[in-house]
């Protein structure tokens, strides 16, 4: 059994400093990384910035800076949030580094002898802020300005020399892939939304500019840079040592697995990648999934509504855990969903302080007062085992993982509490003092229930869960989610170090 697994965020445009939008995809992507490290796989996990192009060009000098130190000043911001997130992103790769010139140059060198490349004239609507083309029935005139009907950004007219990519080709191979790969793009919304553009009909695709320098050069004609968007997908490849295929990385993660994305730039992932990469006789990878917005507010996030969520802020006041664990269950994943400090208050009182915080307290302050703060014996009724059984069914627990079905993963984590906290209550082991093994089997069933717990929300909240399991002597590199099959994990006698309160309680 193959047991890589190589997932990817978008990488980013360092045209403005990061916003709750980039950590959502982060955090998502983080998710899915812990997961699976937890379940025995070697994990290959991407993240950057996507550096050249007009719309960095034009950030900088408004600015007055030089295109490249304006993006390693912005880039840096973006990195420090990966860190702030506690992402475990194996490396951070940025476009204007040498490793992808040298990967995106090879891709075009092969697009080229693939006779997938030639000269033409290109001459229609671009947005800059988008970095995309747009046909003219995709574009409508709004204030007296042409914008992007399913973006909203403006375009501008562009009449020059460009190189192609026989797009128009692939139509048929694209829809046969789709076909033979049925969920190579989720949610299934989606993917009918694209399918139905690449049965309408695919143009050929301009992939260089001539009228502007910030970019890669096309290696044949050095007047010409790379189309952003070819040198920026290409990101997943340069990363893996790509064109080195003999390179271990190369040959262990390539097709990626997993290409989180925001459903804004679900075209160029759905159709342009695979398209160039079946051209270059590449496998294409094997999902792509577009996820929704997160709303702040109702609101569309936008420097003019001023109603840009700061994802530090929010880490700041709130805890980075809480915010993790608020994304990932209250946004129905795929879909848009809201953000607000109110709802993360509730969702971090009654889920987190109330549930999840609550369990581990007053179990562990029980055990301390009964059993003196050590695993004790135990031996299993009928009750215990029914309890601890429901939070064994392994296949269950990865078919919602490598369905992306976040949703109900969180469900069950939160089913689970519930029916945990039922349990401690339900069988009072403070009334069983006259029956100290009873009371200890009890104690020690609800201790089993805090690991399995804890392993299943480490992808959620690895710091807390950290802090969780190492009260019972467990680091986080063994962290093993096939030990959930096993009730009596946890060796009698050993000792339990003091647990510090993980959830205030906030007053409002
Ligand atoms: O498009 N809600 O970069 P970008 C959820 N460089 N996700 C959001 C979001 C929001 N409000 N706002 C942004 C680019 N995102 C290209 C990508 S990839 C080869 C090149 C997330 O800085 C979401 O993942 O505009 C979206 O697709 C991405 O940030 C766009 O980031
Ligand atoms: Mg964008």
């Amino acid at each position: 059994m193959n047991k890589n697994y190589y997932i990817t965020t978008p990488i980013y445009y360092p045209s403005a400093r990061p916003h709750m939008g980039h950590a959502y995809s982060s955090i998502i992507a983080d998710f899915f990384a812990r997961f699976k490290k937890i379940d025995g796989y070697k994990v290959y996990f991407l993240t950057g910035t996507d550096e050249h192009g007009l719309k960095i060009q034009r950030a900088a000098e408004k600015q007055n800076k030089d295109p490249k130190s304006f993006c390693d000043e912005i880039s840096k911001t973006f990195e420090n949030l990966s860190k702030s997130l506690n992402l475990s992103n194996t490396d951070f790769i940025r476009t204007t580094e040498d490793r992808h010139k040298k990967s995106v140059q090879n891709l075009w060198n092969i697009l080229e002898k693939n006779k997938q490349i030639y000269l033409s004239k290109y001459s229609g609507w671009y947005s800059v802020s988008d970095e995309a083309f747009y046909n003219e029935d995709e574009v409508e005139e709004k204030d007296e300005l042409k914008i992007a009907k399913s973006s909203g950004s403006i375009v501008e007219w562009v009449e020059e020399e460009s190189f192609f990519f026989k797009l128009s080709e692939w139509q048929k191979p694209l829809l046969e892939f789709y076909d033979k790969n049925k969920n190579f793009i989720l949610p299934e919304s989606r993917r009918n939304e694209v399918i139905s553009f690449v049965k309408g009909g695919l143009k050929d695709l301009s992939v260089s500019r001539k009228t502007f320098s910030w970019g890669i050069k096309v290696p044949s004609d050095e007047n010409h840079v790379v189309y952003v968007w070819l040198d920026a997908l290409t990101n997943y490849l340069s990363s893996l040592k790509y064109p080195d295929e003999n390179n271990n990385l190369f040959k262990n993660f390539w097709p990626a697995d997993l290409h989180i994305i925001g459903k804004d730039i679900l075209r160029f992932h759905a159709i342009y990648w695979p398209a160039f990469l079946l051209a270059a006789n590449i496998e294409p990878p094997k999902r792509v999934y577009g996820h929704g917005w997160i709303l702040s507010g109702d609101m569309k996030m936008s420097k003019s509504k001023g109603n840009i969520l700061d994802p530090l802020e929010i880490i700041n006041n709130y805890g980075l855990d809480s915010l993790r664990y608020y994304l990932l269950k209250e946004v129905s994943f795929g879909n848009d969903g809201n953000i607000s400090e109110e709802k993360l208050e509730n969702c971090i009182n009654s889920d987190l302080a109330n549930n999840f915080g609550n369990l581990c307290q007053r179990v562990l302050s029980f055990a301390e007062k009964n059993c003196s703060s050590i695993i004790p014996k135990h031996d299993f009724n009928n009750d215990d085992l029914v309890i601890l059984n429901s939070l064994k069914d392994l296949s269950k627990i990865r078919s919602f993982i490598d369905n992306q079905d976040i949703n109900q993963y969180m469900s069950f984590i939160v089913d689970r509490l519930f029916a945990s906290n039922k349990y401690f209550n339900d069988q009072e082991p403070w009334k069983k003092k006259n029956d100290k093994l009873r009371l200890y089997t009890i104690v020690y069933t609800a201790i089993e229930l805090i690991r399995k717990i804890s392993i299943i929300l480490y992808p959620v909240m690895p710091q807390t869960c950290i802090k969780v399991l190492n009260t019972f002597n467990i680091k986080e590199d063994y962290i093993d989610l096939s030990s959930l099959e096993n009730d009596d994990f946890l060796k009698e006698k050993l000792k339990i170090s003091k647990l510090d309160i993980l959830f205030k309680k906030i007053d409002k």
